[in-house]
């Protein structure tokens, strides 16, 4: 999305108008009355947001489109898209001064989880059999998978249609979000901190893009967990942006700073050292075919 109509979607936010034209008012004058913007604020913002095709014009009123309700009015996490979550972000981005000096972005608002996993739900298909398939080529024999913080579960969705056993683990709030729309999946959901523990008797630990919301230390814990999910002979594999690997990773680095507490990018070396330490065997790093993210893998010895 152009960083205007982000900006323009994220100030419509904040002053109140979406609120104001999807639920109450239907013209600039009653949007402007009800918010504290200017009338000329509203007329402009309202054509814009015609335009772009979040609003339209019914008998002179402005309505949301569906595409609008979807993303704004919330009723099923996998309606929302990226738009709400990519504002969550601009926030966090606006207080990147602050955040520098304190090492601590603002306080996630009420609406950050769902709108996370709105976002993080939109990851292409394609992404994710790819990402499946290197994963069970590593432990062909797996017959439980445990897929660690697996968000909205588009990879435990794959693993568990391609017969897998599968549990989805994730911090609470998440697994909250996740059971509106999760609970007919045949899929095991389990709340908690994966740098605290996670469940046993496992074949194959898959953990997408999880590493960068979190710190050194945060990814040894983790990795040590892992290794202690497994059963003897199990695979462990991280999906990540690597740095020296993927060409975006020292920038992801940087989103991260904004965005979470001790996150960032790592290095080959580093989740090696993680994985070496906690006890795995056969440390491999490779692409991942058609995006921009390695796979991480180690394996926990047999004996
Ligand atoms: C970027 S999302 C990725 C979701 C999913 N794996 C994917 O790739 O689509 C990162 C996920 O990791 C989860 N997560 C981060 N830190 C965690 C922790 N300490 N314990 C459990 N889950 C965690 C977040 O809640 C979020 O759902």
């Amino acid at each position: 999305m152009d960083y205007r109509e982000l900006c323009l979607l994220w100030a419509a936010r904040e002053t109140g108008i979406i609120d104001a034209v999807m639920f109450r008012a239907g013209t600039p004058a009653e949007v402007a009355a009800e918010t504290d913007v200017t009338e000329r604020a509203a007329r402009i913002t309202l054509s814009a947001m015609t335009e772009l095709g979040f609003l339209e014009r019914v008998d002179g009123e402005y309505e949301a489109t569906n595409r609008a309700l979807g993303l704004f009015a919330k009723t099923d996490v996998r309606s929302i898209g990226t738009v709400p979550h990519q504002m969550d972000c601009l926030d966090r981005w606006f207080a990147l001064p602050e955040t520098m000096r304190t090492g601590r972005p603002p306080e996630p608002s009420d609406e950050w989880t769902a709108n996370f996993m709105g976002a993080m739900a939109t990851i292409d298909d394609a992404t994710v059999r790819t990402c499946v398939t290197e994963a069970v080529h590593e432990n062909p024999d797996a017959e439980r998978v445990l897929d660690i913080g697996g968000g909205p579960g588009s990879f435990s969705k794959e693993f568990a249609h391609r017969g897998y056993d599968v549990t989805l683990f994730d911090q609470s709030d998440v697994i909250d979000v996740d059971r509106t729309f999760l609970e007919h999946e045949p899929i095991e959901l389990v709340p908690g901190d994966a740098t605290d523990d996670l469940p046993t008797g496992f074949d194959l630990a898959f953990c997408s893009r999880v590493a960068h919301a979190l710190g050194p230390a945060e990814n040894r814990a983790l990795s040590k967990n892992v290794y202690d999910a497994l059963e003897p002979g199990g695979v462990a594999v991280f999906i990540d942006k690597v740095r020296g690997w993927a060409d975006d990773a020292a920038l992801f680095g940087a989103h991260m700073l904004a965005q979470t507490e001790n996150g960032d990018t790592y290095t080959e070396d580093q989740f090696e050292g993680w994985f070496d330490d906690a006890g795995f065997d056969d440390f491999e790093i490779r692409d991942v075919p058609g995006t921009n993210q390695q796979a991480i893998v180690g394996y926990r010895p047999r004996h």
